[in-house]
């Protein structure tokens, strides 16, 4: 099995962009895109080796995009991109891989088919391979007197990313050609007489360049397949003074049993969510034999499966929760538990709903003796 690593440039400062933060951190789909890019690659290989590499000064953006993806710390890059490329192959020196995949964090979009196809052609004996698309659009030249010319399209190709290469080729010629002035890693490699495979790339695998680009990135996002899954969850009443609902703390005149914190709101998504993607249920995930679990908060049961959509390339579309019971009552609380169900997913509050109903007296709600709750969710894959 050949050893691959994941390098990921996200060191600029995405000054076309013109937004407040650099356009890496910015969110898209409700995610920073960094994390959208760095899901993507797990989507392909949920243990494929990552490392990215950030500007000075975005310590922290970077610490917010990635929290809880378990990467190693990013490495600081260049001043140009040819620069954080360099920086970034030499601390994957130490354990060095024998490939390596060079990608854009401005390039969320990137798919499975076309990350495949790169690593393909290496094991098929490439130095090098690079994704392109051919021009389709009559291209123009703007020429020095101002003047347009014509520039004949076919045999035109656009260079995306990830661009794979034989790691210590790529990382000799970054060496030896630090010098020169290339805006891509095949430039180099060809400059150090790399045998280099062009493969299909995607129109989709567009580069955000521009504010207006987050908009169609969104569209291209969220153009897959939809799903929808419910989830059901009832726990029981016990003596105490309070019980958790929707990630609140909520004073009553009892709690609630359960391993956890009996969060019936919580578990009821959690289970929609993991439903949308196939991924079973909560008790899979986090056995109630499992002493770990004991006492737990269950925003981190929904915390999970919210990765798990993500790291699939899901987005949550939406999120419709209903509560079953005669007290507490759930209209003074409502507007707090969408926004805390929305932190914890990471999306809109917009995409967020809480009702509730009573049964009016009838069943096992009606006469108090605990909660019920039922969810829908709908993701996009
Ligand atoms: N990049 C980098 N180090 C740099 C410049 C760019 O790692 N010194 C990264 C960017 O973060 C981006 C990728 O290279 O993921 C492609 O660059 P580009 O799209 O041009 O991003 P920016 O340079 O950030 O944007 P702009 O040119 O608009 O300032
Ligand atoms: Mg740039």
């Amino acid at each position: 099995m050949s050893r691959i690593a994941i390098l990921i440039v996200a060191a600029g400062k995405g000054e076309r962009a013109g937004l407040g933060l650099p356009k890496q951190y910015e969110r898209l789909a409700g995610q920073p895109m960094l994390r959208r890019t760095v899901e993507a690659f797990r989507a392909f290989d949920s243990t494929c080796r990552i490392q990215v590499v950030i500007g000075p000064g975005q310590q922290e953006l970077a610490a917010g995009a990635l929290g809880g993806l378990n990467l190693p710390s990013p490495v600081l890059g260049g001043a140009t991109r040819q620069e954080s490329v360099r920086l970034g192959l030499e601390a994957l020196a130490k354990d060095a891989p024998d490939y390596v995949l060079i990608h854009d964090a401005a390039r969320p979009l990137i798919s499975a088919a076309v990350i495949g196809a790169v690593i393909a052609a290496l094991q098929a004996g490439a130095d090098g391979a690079l994704p392109m698309v051919a021009a389709s659009d009559t291209l123009r030249r703007k020429d020095g007197d101002g003047r347009w010319s014509l520039v004949p399209r076919e045999n035109l190709y656009r260079a995306q990313t990830p661009q794979g290469f034989v790691y210590a080729k790529i990382a000799a010629a970054h060496r030896t050609h630090a010098r020169e002035d290339v805006t891509d890693d095949v430039a180099l490699a060809e400059l150090a007489g790399m045998k280099v495979q062009m493969v299909e790339g995607e129109e989709k695998n567009i580069k955000v360049t521009r504010k207006e680009d987050f908009a169609l990135a969104e569209k291209l996002l969220s153009s897959g397949d939809v799903r929808t899954a419910t989830g059901y969850d009832v726990h029981k009443f016990k003596d105490g003074d309070h019980i958790w609902l929707c990630g609140l703390k909520i004073a009553h005149t009892h709690g609630l049993e359960g391993h956890s914190d009996a969060d019936v709101g919580l578990h009821a998504i959690t289970d929609a969510l993991l439903g949308c993607i196939g991924e079973g249920d909560i008790g899979q995930h986090f056995p109630p034999t499992d002493e770990r679990w004991r006492g737990a908060a269950s925003w981190k049961f929904l915390d999970h499966a919210a990765a798990l959509v993500a790291a699939k390339g899901g987005i949550i579309n939406h999120v419709d929760l209903t509560i079953i019971c005669e007290r507490p009552k759930v209209g003074p609380h409502r507007e707090a538990m969408r926004a805390r169900i929305a932190e914890i997913l990471k999306i809109d509050t917009t995409r967020v709903s809480v009702k509730a109903t009573t049964t009016e007296g009838l069943g096992f709600t009606g006469r108090r003796e605990g909660i019920a709750a039922q969810a829908i969710a709908t993701v996009k894959l």
